[in-house]
């Protein structure tokens, strides 16, 4: 099996974050989504809406248009549009029927929820799901912090980073692990037909100024890495019953080579929360920075060099894992039944 995706990959019947909600305003907003260019709006009431950005008239991108009375206005000849993507106005247009099919916009299912405006991947179709919802998130004694990235990397690379133990102590060097490796863990893998998590028992609370935040006091910590379909990439640390750090990242594949993350970290800490708040978002940030420019620099290489060719280790633990599933979904196969389980060891 090949290390990462194909390129061009597109997953059916799937939820990706289009923008955060503050982000919507009046105006219609063009996003990309695998590669499929995409008008947001805020429709009747203020509920949002997508459809292919391309006018059914003469193509124009009906991202420069306007909303006018819940509907979107093409910028062109006026031709309007429900929130459902029916044609609603051909100006001028004296005799003959105005909502011809041929004249619908295409239209995709969308839910704002949590601060996140989310579509779903197949256009006219009605979804089997409801879009991921991140736990805790605005739930006491939680708090969380909540930032927007573009990476230039497939998702794929995204996740694998996100989720990746041995290079923290390298490239991201005194902010949460070292380079002495004392520690000899477990670690659990576990694959489902929609999730793979590793989980590591036995590792000792963080070092760095992460660890400080996590557990002033030390100890040892509960820690999950976990993918979820179609581009969830969450972290969580537990310490005993007062601290609990889950760093859940909503990616959104722009293209093959590009990838927004919708990243959510959501803690409860024995330290007041107004005191570490802080210091979460320029950490998540400096964290992010590193990574974001070695994430640009592979990408970079598989440009160079006409694609991936990749070996690895049982420490890469969940990388091929998300491969398995992402082409599963992509083939619309149904997830296999159980779990599958392994365990490996590793050295922190
Ligand atoms: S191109 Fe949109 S109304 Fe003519
Ligand atoms: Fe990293």
């Amino acid at each position: 099996m090949s290390a990462v995706p194909p390129a061009g990959m597109v997953l059916p019947d799937v939820w990706y974050v289009a923008c955060r909600s503050k982000t919507l305003r009046a105006a219609p907003l063009a996003v990309t989504i695998q590669g499929r260019p995409l008008v947001v709006f805020r429709g009747a009431g203020g509920a949002p809406a997508a459809f292919t950005d391309r006018c059914p008239h003469r193509n124009v991108p009906l991202s420069m248009g306007t909303v006018v009375g819940g509907e979107l206005q093409c910028r062109y000849h006026g031709w309007r549009f429900d929130a459902a993507g029916q044609c609603t106005a051909v100006p001028g247009l004296v005799d003959g029927e105005v909502s011809l099919r041929s004249r619908c916009a295409e239209a995709f299912a969308c839910v704002e929820q949590q601060g996140f405006v989310w579509v779903y991947s197949t256009p006219n179709q009605a979804p089997t799901h409801p879009p991921f919802s991140f736990p805790h998130l605005g739930e006491a004694p939680y708090s969380s912090v909540v930032r927007e990235f573009h990476v230039e990397a497939s998702v794929h690379a995204v996740v694998e980073n996100t989720l990746d133990v041995p290079h923290t102590a390298y490239l991201h060097g005194g902010l949460f692990r070292t380079a002495q490796k004392s520690n000899v863990i477990d670690v659990v893998v576990r694959r489902h037909g929609t999730f793979a998590e590793a989980e590591f028992i036995g590792e000792p609370a963080p070092r760095g100024l992460v660890g400080r935040l996590l557990a002033p006091g030390g100890g040892v910590t509960e820690h999950t890495d976990r993918f979820l379909l179609p581009s969830i990439a969450q972290v969580e640390y537990r310490l005993g019953a007062t601290s609990h750090l889950l760093a859940t990242s909503a990616l959104t594949p722009v293209t093959d080579t590009e990838t927004r993350v919708f990243a959510v970290v959501t803690f409860k800490l024995p330290v007041p929360a107004w005191l570490v708040k802080p210091f979460v978002a320029p950490i998540a940030t400096s964290i992010f920075a590193q990574d974001a420019v070695m994430l640009r620099r592979q990408t970079a290489q598989l440009q160079r060099f006409g694609g991936a060719r990749y070996t690895s280790t049982e420490l890469d633990v969940l990388g091929p894992q998300v491969t398995r599933l992402l082409k599963q979904a992509a083939a619309g196969e149904a997830p296999p039944e159980g779990v599958h389980e392994h365990r490996l060891r590793m050295k922190t």
